[in-house]
């Protein structure tokens, strides 16, 4: 493996447009966040209910020239003072990504400097590295996002085992299908999570599949379960099944990423993806974490949702390793944890 220079005074600018935030962020050294900006278009696709592609990818060619102007003024530095420019290559939207990477491509080619892709899976497991420097390794790293559930063993950089995965639906979508079918909005989760304060979340028992066997796990039985018992229960209020369906959703990420923790002796047991803002699975897995012995980091809510700070310390740990990416990288949809954008 080749060492490049990437030292505490290496500044990356990073871009993120994989799915529907277009953000941008300044970061020295791999961990020191100079800038963070992120342009939400949730209010744009809330009216379809969902991220619709299009709409997305012409929403970040609007968005991404100002996002990237705030975060280098923010940031405080002269544009000359980037080292390496930095994009998400995937996975995500093939037309939201391609808008990052072309522009990141772009400045690094005018400004003459190296280019990294970055994998959009592995920079969310360096957002916890990046609130917490002192995180040893091995360490399971729970990664739940809309669109992915993973429970990965990470025994250094760039350095990850899948151990466990959803087999059906991502938590976080599970918690967009529920809300869905509520009538919640969207996106699901920080609406099921406002209101299920309010609910009990012993009112009903939804089932957790698969809870004694292995490290998968599966949602869509317990999404069916919940519509079923509403179809059946029409005037069950709406804040106790909220609760119930985030109670199982919760003991079931619990119990398995423990089971994981346990299993490979973790020093560690970090939390990642938009889902891991969510307030119960917080306070219960660090409450059931400690009591089993394990330190529970938790990265803010901020750099648990998409954000460019993580692609950011990512691409500086990246750079370090395997040097610039060659300025013919494309956009890669299905890209898997491991593999490295070329
Ligand atoms: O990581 P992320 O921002 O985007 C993807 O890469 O998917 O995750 C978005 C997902 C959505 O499904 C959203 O409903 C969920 O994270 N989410 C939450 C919370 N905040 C966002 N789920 C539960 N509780 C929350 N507080
Ligand atoms: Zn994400």
């Amino acid at each position: 493996m080749t060492m490049h220079e990437a030292n505490e005074s290496t500044v990356v600018l990073a871009i993120e447009t994989s799915c529907d935030e277009t953000a941008a962020s300044v970061v020295m050294g791999g961990n020191d966040v100079l800038s963070s900006i992120v342009s939400s278009q949730i209010e744009i696709h809330a009216r379809f209910g969902g991220v619709v592609p299009e709409v997305a990818s012409r929403a970040h060619l609007e968005s991404l020239i100002p996002v990237i102007n705030s975060a280098v003024t923010e940031a405080g530095i002269a544009p000359s003072r980037i080292d390496v420019v930095a994009a998400t290559a995937g996975p995500g939207l093939i037309g939201a990504l391609l808008v990052g990477v072309s522009a990141a491509k772009a400045l690094a080619h005018v400004w003459d400097k190296p280019f990294v892709g970055v994998n959009h899976l592995e920079a969310h497991l360096y957002a916890g590295l990046l609130d917490d420097p002192t995180l040893q390794f091995p360490l399971i790293v729970l990664l739940v996002s809309g669109g992915h559930t993973m429970i990965i063993e990470m025994r250094g950089h760039g350095d990850y085992t899948i151990l466990g995965r959803t087999i059906d639906d991502a938590a976080g979508e599970a918690y967009d299908k529920v809300a869905r079918y509520l009538n919640l909005g969207y996106p699901g989760g920080p609406v099921i999570d406002r209101i299920s304060v309010e609910g009990n979340p012993t009112a009903i028992d939804f089932p957790r599949a698969m809870l004694h066997d292995g490290l998968d796990v599966s949602f869509s039985g317990l999404k069916t379960s919940v519509i079923n018992y509403v179809k059946k229960n029409p005037d069950v209020s709406n804040v106790d099944v909220a609760a119930s369906f985030q109670a199982a959703v919760v003991d079931i990420l619990c119990i398995k990423t423990l089971r994981a923790a346990k299993k490979i002796g973790a020093r560690g047991i970090v939390l990642g993806g938009g889902v891991a803002a969510n307030s119960l699975l917080r306070a219960e897995m660090t409450r059931r974490g400690e009591a089993e012995g394990f330190k529970v980091a938790l990265p803010s809510r901020a750099m648990c949702t998409d954000n460019a700070a993580m692609i950011a310390a990512a691409a500086w740990h990246r750079y370090a390793s395997d040097g610039p990416t060659d300025l013919s990288c494309g956009a890669y949809p299905n890209l898997k944890l491991a593999a490295v954008p070329r």
